[in-house]
């Protein structure tokens, strides 16, 4: 190798290695960098996400997350708050499997927007117990024999809290309409409206 090309090649890897470390350097040391970069929070990369916040009440506990816009309300409860005891059936608002309380009255949460939630009390299955002691309407379920494969059972208990809500003695007719908006594919419905009419004579009894 000439004096020339070894004096080249060194001139090359000198300058390379220059640059390098000066980019290198350049960017770990950027105090101005470091601390931006230190400084996102996890709400603000949320943001940029395009995620808002929601603060709301559910089971009695207070909820602030931040989420998509088009989370539905059963996806926060299921995906976020794990309380998968609230199914997803049709995911169309037609079978009623997703009912939750939303300030007591029934609403299928599949069909609602989290965010219109927002600063109300949600109720779900696993928050009408309290202290290990079922919910009169979940005992009854469980007395009258009111479920068969029991995938529709948390919609329909929560329907019927719901209808305790409002009726203090709802009849037949009452019951059967107001559990219309719950279909059950196994046609487990004589043994339902008996486990409400149950716990409606225990309710007043
Ligand atoms: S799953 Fe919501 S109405 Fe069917
Ligand atoms: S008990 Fe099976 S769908 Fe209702």
């Amino acid at each position: 190798m000439s004096e020339e090309t070894k004096s080249n090649k060194f001139s090359r890897r000198k300058f390379v290695k220059g640059i390098g470390s000066s980019i290198a350097g350049g960017y770990i040391l950027s105090p101005a960098i470091a601390k931006a970069a230190k400084k996102i929070s996890k709400e603000a990369k949320d943001f940029s996400e395009g995620k808002v916040p929601l603060s709301l009440k559910v089971n009695e506990s207070v909820i602030n997350v931040m989420i998509e816009p088009r989370t539905t309300l059963a996806e926060l409860l299921r995906d976020e708050l794990k309380l998968t005891g609230t199914k997803v059936v049709c995911n169309h608002g037609e079978c009623g499997g997703c009912t939750v309380l939303l300030n007591n009255k029934a609403v299928y949460s599949c069909h609602l927007l989290a965010l219109d939630a927002a600063g109300k009390d949600v109720t779900t299955i696993e928050g009408l117990s309290s202290n290990g002691k079922l919910h009169k309407i979940q005992q009854a379920f469980v007395d009258e024999d009111g479920l068969q494969c029991g995938f529709c059972t948390p919609g329909q208990v929560m329907a019927a809290a719901a209808l305790l809500y409002k009726y203090s003695k709802p009849d037949k007719q009452q019951i059967m309409k107001e559990m219309s908006g719950n279909l059950c594919r196994c046609a487990a419905y004589p043994n339902i409206i008996k486990s409400v009419l149950s716990a409606v004579e225990k309710s007043n009894g």
